[in-house]
């Protein structure tokens, strides 16, 4: 059995002030107790919220990792130094950093290894464009970026997958129940497929305008294990209700 996970991808937004009232209103809520919980806030933000979350059961991870262990790479943050800090979690190959920073399948591949190495538990995202969809390519798509990321890596045992359209990334356009079940399938038997990794055992999230009154139908597929929420992350009521649907 699966243990549902929940992720609040914070990404770019956030201050001390509002991550205070946040985080006060999250770690106290009794809903925290039933799937695994997580979140993930921009790094100058990680002391302040890794402080917040260790009275709770509140995981915390960052949004991305340098693909080098350390070195001369300006502007970058190593995935020990996350591991180092407390994190438990990193955010990998986000549509947002494929998108805006050009990020291949190589470079999430090589983040994946660094991560893994340092301890910190992936979560590798996938998902099509629209015309992608449209075309037809959707499941290619995926299962390429999956293969990029995954094969070869010398231990996969911690991996999360996330599968996000980006088509309903922000958008308030959601994946239907049925077309995100679909695409989960076809991911769990692609992964089975990849050596190293427990397919079974892994877990596969849905992202993309997740909220509380679509949450339940999509956790309620047989493979969908939780949700990467960005926008309603962002809000205690929202992302708690989000939670509550995972509970349940
Ligand atoms: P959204 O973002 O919930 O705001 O659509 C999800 C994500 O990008 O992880």
């Amino acid at each position: 059995m699966r243990q549902l996970l929940v992720v609040g991808n914070w990404k770019m937004n956030g201050s001390r002030a509002s991550i205070n009232t946040l985080l006060g209103d999250l770690v106290s809520a009794p809903a925290i107790a039933g799937p695994e919980v997580a979140v993930c806030p921009a790094y100058v933000h990680l002391p302040q919220v890794l402080e917040l979350c260790a009275v709770s059961a509140i995981g915390v991870g960052a949004q991305d990792c340098s693909h080098m262990q350390s070195g001369a790479y300006t502007g970058e943050v190593a995935a020990p130094m996350l591991a180092e800090l407390g994190c438990r979690w990193v955010i990998l190959g986000h549509s947002e950093r494929r998108q805006y920073h050009s990020e291949s399948d190589e470079l999430v591949a090589a983040k994946v290894a660094v991560a893994v190495a340092a301890g910190l538990q992936p979560i590798v995202c996938v998902g099509e464009t629209r015309e992608q969809r449209e075309a037809g390519e959707a499941e290619q798509v995926v299962s390429a970026q999956l293969e990029g990321a995954l094969r070869g890596q010398v231990s996969l045992d911690s991996l999360v997958v996330a599968y996000e359209p980006v088509w309903a990334i922000g958008t308030g356009l959601t994946a239907t129940p049925q077309q995100a079940q679909d695409m989960h399938e076809c991911i769990r038997s692609c992964l089975e497929g990849i050596a190293g990794v427990d397919a079974d055992a892994t877990r596969v999230l849905y992202g993309g305008s997740v909220k509380a009154d679509n949450a339940a139908q999509l956790f309620a597929q047989p493979d969908i294990d939780g949700a990467l929420v960005g926008g309603a992350a962002l809000k205690a009521a929202d992302f708690l209700a989000i939670i509550s649907a995972a509970a349940a």
